[in-house]
C-alpha cells in the first residue's frame, strides 16, 4: 500500500498568509499541520508515501522531512503545477503507485480518535473504500445518500439540497484501477478533476464501499481562520491534559517500529533543545 498526501491547493480562504506560505505547514498547537495526515498513513503503516504540492513549496517540504529515511520511511516528492482537482493525485502519483493500492489524504484533514475504522479499511479494501462522518454542514463537502441498509446510492459534490449529513471526509482507500479512472476523467464546472466523480466511477460498477466514521472520532478540516484556531485549542487542551502528543511523527516511527531505539535516540539528538526534544526524551526513557 503506498500513501499520498496531497499539500496544494490556493489556500485561498487563508489569505493572505497563504500568499507566501502553504496551508499545511502552518502551526497546529505545537507543529506543522502536514503531521497529522502524516501520522494518520504511518499509524495504517504506509511507509511509501509521496508528497505533492506546489513548485514553491516542495523544497520546504525537502527540508522538514527530506527523504523519510530518519523516521524509516521512503518519501517522494511531486509538483501539481495548479490545483487543477483532488483527483490529479492520482496522475501525477502514477509511476509512484506503480501496481499498488494507495490510500490518499488530504493535507489539511486531521483524524483523532479511536483509528479502528482506517485499520480495518485498510485490512478489508477490495476496490475502494471511502468514509461517511456526520457534519452540520454537509453543504461543503462531498455528501453521501446511504439506504435502509446503509449501502451507498449516490454521492454528490457541494450539494445546494444535501441527501444526508454524512460528508466525504479527506481519506480515500483505492486499487491500483484509480489510476485509469482518473486518466479518464473530465474537468468539472468549476475546472477541477473531481475525486467525487472517481467515486462515482466506482459506485457505478458497485465497487465502493463506504464505511461511517462515529461520533468518538473528530474528524477535522482546517480550511479557515476558525477551524485553524479550533483545531489548535483542540489538541492544546488534549496533550496538555494528557501529558502526550498528538501526530508526534518520531514517536510514531518508533513506537511502530520504523526505527530502532538507537535510531530514535540519533534523531532526538538532532533536535535543538525545546519542550518537543524534552518530550521525545521522555519517550524514549519510558519505553
Ligand atoms: P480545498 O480545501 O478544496 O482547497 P484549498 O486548500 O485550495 O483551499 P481554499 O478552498 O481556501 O482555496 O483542498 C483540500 C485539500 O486538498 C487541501 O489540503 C489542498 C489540497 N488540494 C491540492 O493539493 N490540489 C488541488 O488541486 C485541490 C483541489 C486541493
Amino acid at each position: 500500500m503506498k500513501g499520498i498526501i496531497l499539500a496544494g491547493g490556493s489556500g485561498s480562504r487563508l489569505y493572505p498568509v497563504t500568499k507566501v506560505y502553504s496551508k499545511q505547514l502552518t502551526l497546529i498547537y505545537d507543529k506543522p499541520l502536514i503531521y497529522y495526515p502524516l501520522s494518520m498513513l504511518m499509524l495504517g503503516g504506509i511507509k511509501d508515501i509521496l508528497i505533492i504540492s506546489n513548485k514553491e513549496t516542495i523544497p520546504l517540504y525537502k527540508q522538514l522531512f527530506d527523504s523519510g529515511s530518519q523516521l524509516g520511511l521512503n518519501i517522494e516528492y511531486a509538483i501539481q503545477a495548479a490545483p487543477n482537482g483532488i483527483a490529479e493525485a492520482f496522475i501525477i502519483g502514477e509511476k509512484f503507485i506503480s501496481s499498488d493500492c494507495v490510500t490518499l489524504v488530504l493535507g489539511d484533514n486531521i483524524f483523532y480518535g479511536n483509528l479502528e475504522f482506517f485499520y480495518k479499511a485498510l485490512k478489508k479494501n477490495v476496490n475502494a473504500t471511502i468514509f461517511g462522518y456526520q457534519v452540520n454542514d454537509p453543504e461543503r463537502y462531498g455528501v453521501i445518500e446511504f439506504d435502509g441498509d446503509g449501502n451507498a446510492l449516490s454521492i454528490e459534490e457541494k450539494p445546494a439540497k444535501p441527501k444526508s449529513n454524512y460528508a466525504v471526509p479527506g481519506i480515500y482507500i483505492y486499487d491500483n484501477e484509480v489510476v485509469s479512472i482518473s486518466k479518464n476523467l473530465k474537468p468539472s464546472a468549476r475546472g477541477e478533476l473531481e475525486i467525487t466523480d472517481v467515486n462515482r466511477e466506482y459506485l457505478k460498477g458497485g465497487k465502493l464501499k463506504v464505511e461511517k466514521i462515529g461520533r468518538g472520532v473528530a474528524w477535522l478540516d482546517t480550511g479557515t481562520p476558525e477551524a485553524l484556531l479550533q483545531a489548535a485549542n483542540f489538541f492544546g487542551v488534549i496533550e496538555q491534559r494528557q501529558g502526550l502528543k498528538v501526530g508526534c511523527v518520531e514517536e510514531i516511527a518508533f513506537r511502530m517500529s520504523f526505527i530502532s531505539r538507537d535510531k530514535f535516540g540519533k534523531l532526538i539528538n538532532l533536535i535543538p533543545k525545546s519542550s518537543y526534544r524534552n518530550y521525545l526524551e521522555r519517550i524514549l526513557n519510558d519505553n
